[in-house]
């Protein structure tokens, strides 16, 4: 997804340095362009420089064409309206270039609001909505970039996080907001506005979250916060918890590879100071769900995108399993315009999980405003702290798995279905039937033991490379699993088409013979998530099915399953340690990620930077 940088300082230091840097650190997030709009002061103007490509090219246009000023503002381009092409990236300006603006999100009536400037004589150079946005401004009265803006919005129809700087304020940034994330870091006299906080934790760690329709202002000496009547309004200060080696390789040659090996202590990270042995299985102070609320809960509605809706469906087992509640798992794209009947019965008896890495996810989040619109109470189990999800929700877990860079979710995936096994387990033990103590320790047990036999599945690295040698060249792949598992083969399919380019279907084991076996032949690697469950037996048959059509098997099962390989039903077999079956979705996927990832390296692939895709998708 796009992403914006602004800075403004009382002259120490040069913008471009700072937002160049800033922009390196919003590459993850999925680009095609980039751009940087610097004010020279003194009504000298306002110089842009950007093109189509990556970050390092723009450093090098850079180079060659130097702009000096102590303020700007830049942006990483990902193409919603125009091809990705230099006229389309931003800065994008009017037609004095005396405003340049960066913008974030989908401006609904661009169409129109061209068509009127277009007839008031405004020549436009690309075919983007950003740039109707300068125009518009540039139309608009008023003795301030900022009143200009507020009222330049009120025309405005969809969503936005934007910054605008003006030829005649230098050192002024104005920002809005309206659905598309925006925070302003608080720096000694300087500061900055970015779509990400990792774009700005190298100069601070205090970060502002600005609420959709507020507008801010920034000047090298102070910061305001204002509502569309110009109103000033108090956001409080955040300390942003996030370590600057946690943004960095530190020696890894990908940001998957570090993310995928960090698994143990990330696990560790989501557990700490929440496991209880005394029956009530976890301590969840930020949930905002009393033992009362708990017995109440009638039906759980999961909602989420990709990785994240995988991670919902191991959810859906394991609460169904603790608690005993009924549970339903929808793409949250899905569930945001489905008609849904009011819950009887007093509120509160519906309960509404949003998961979200990024706390940002436009659909995810749109789901769970309706779901509230609906009567739902909404919790939210995220990654980023203080991202939108994070905010609106009634209450919520935070995976505290630190900085997810790499575009393929691998951490917290494992994280989110920790996080679901604690409010499983919570809501079970405060509900009195569903969970007894001894069940409850023995969960708290098992958790304990999960990142040590994380480590131990990623010692299979080596074993995974030589298969993925095996495999690289493959067109297709399926991967089968059932039950708690038939998730993880999604996720394992979704790992290698997202990084591998090569097409991947995950389905239930038992649902091959329906359809999908008629694509089994020697050329198609099928993966088997089989764990040491009760329906190992069953997938075993499934195996035969394939082998007797000639596919070639790699079975992930688990340590004292029986030797597959052996009797020659399968190629390779990888075992991950045992644990209690609800939970084994956390080792089975290691190796899974792993094959994805060496794969896409054997394959020459951008492993962090894969194709088409953004890290975090803020719109419909
Ligand atoms: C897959 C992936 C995506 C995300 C999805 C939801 O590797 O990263 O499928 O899982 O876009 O993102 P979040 O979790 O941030 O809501």
């Amino acid at each position: 997804m796009c992403g914006i940088i602004g800075y403004t300082g009382s002259g120490r230091r040069e913008a471009v340095p700072i937002l160049l840097q800033g922009l390196s650190r919003l590459e993850y997030r999925g680009y095609d362009s980039a751009g940087v709009a610097i004010t020279l002061g003194e009504g000298r103007g306002i110089v842009t420089r950007k093109l189509a490509g990556r970050v390092t090219a723009l450093r090098e246009l850079m180079d060659r064409l130097p702009a000096h000023g102590g303020s700007g503002i830049a942006h990483t381009r990902w193409a919603t309206h125009g091809a990705p092409h230099t006229r389309n990236a931003h800065p994008h300006s009017d037609c004095h270039e005396r405003i340049a603006i960066v913008h974030n999100g989908i401006i609904e009536n661009a169409e129109t609001l061209r068509a009127a400037l277009a007839g008031s004589g405004h020549q436009f150079t690309s075919e983007t909505d950003t740039e109707v946005l300068a125009h518009l401004i540039e139309q608009t009265p008023g003795d301030t970039l900022e009143a200009r803006v507020i009222a330049a919005l009120e025309h405005v129809v969809g969503t936005y996080g934007l910054a605008a700087i003006a030829a005649d304020e230098p050192g002024k940034i104005v920002v809005a907001r309206r659905g598309s994330p925006v925070l302003l870091g608080i720096g000694d006299g300087e500061y900055f506005v970015a779509s990400d906080a990792s774009a700005v934790l190298e100069h601070t760690r205090a970060v502002v979250y600005l609420d959709d329709g507020d507008i801010a202002v920034l000047t090298p000496t102070s910061y305001q916060v204002l509502d569309r009547e110009a109103r000033v309004q108090r956001r409080s200060l955040n300390d942003l918890q996030w370590d600057l080696e946690a943004i960095e390789l530190g020696g890894h040659a990908h940001f998957m590879q570090k993310e995928i090996l960090e698994q143990p202590e990330t696990i560790r990270s989501t557990l700490r100071g929440r496991l209880m042995g005394d029956g009530s299985v976890a301590r969840l102070n930020g949930l905002n769900l009393t033992p009362a609320d708990c017995a109440d809960v009638r039906r759980i509605d999961i909602v989420a995108c990709g990785t994240s809706w995988h991670a919902g469906l191991v959810g859906r087992h394991i609460i169904e399993e603790l608690a005993d509640i009924p549970v339903s798992v929808e793409y949250a794209s899905e569930f945001r315009y489905r008609r849904r009947p009011r819950p009887s019965g007093k509120p509160g008896t519906r309960l509404t999980i949003a998961i979200s890495q990024s706390g940002e996810t436009a659909d995810t989040l749109e789901a769970m405003r309706a779901a509230r619109a609906a009567g739902s109470r909404v919790v939210g189990i995220v990654n980023v702290v203080g991202s939108t999800i994070a905010r609106e929700a009634d209450g919520g877990i935070y995976l505290h798995a630190g900085p997810e860079i790499g575009v393929a979710s691998t951490k917290a995936f494992t994280s989110q279905i920790v996080a679901l096994t604690l409010l499983g387990g919570y809501l079970g033990a405060h509900r009195g039937q569903s969970l007894d103590s001894k069940k409850a320790d023995e969960l708290v047990c098992s958790l304990t033991e999960l990142p040590g036999l994380v480590s131990q599945a990623l010692a299979l690295e080596p074993e995974v490379q030589a298969i993925a040698r095996q495999y690289s060249d493959a067109h297709h792949a399926m991967y089968l699993g059932r039950g708690v598992n038939f998730p993880v083969a999604l996720e394992g399919a979704l790992k290698l088409k997202e990084i591998s380019y090569i097409h991947a279907e995950g389905y239930p084991a038992a649902e091959m013979k329906h359809g999908p076996i008629a694509l089994i032949d020697e050329h198609m690697p099928v993966v088997f998530v089989a764990p040491h469950d009760e329906v190992y037996p069953k997938v075993v048959s499934n195996m035969h099915e394939v082998r007797a059509r000639g596919g070639r098997i790699l079975a992930i099962t688990t340590e004292g399953n029986g030797d597959l390989s052996g009797g020659g039903l399968v190629d390779h077999q990888l075992r991950v340690p045992r644990t209690i079956p609800i939970l084994s979705p956390i080792l089975t996927v290691i190796p899974l990620q792993l094959l994805a990832y060496h794969t896409a390296l054997l394959r020459g692939c951008d492993v962090d930077r894969p194709r088409n895709l953004a890290k975090s998708v803020t719109v419909e």
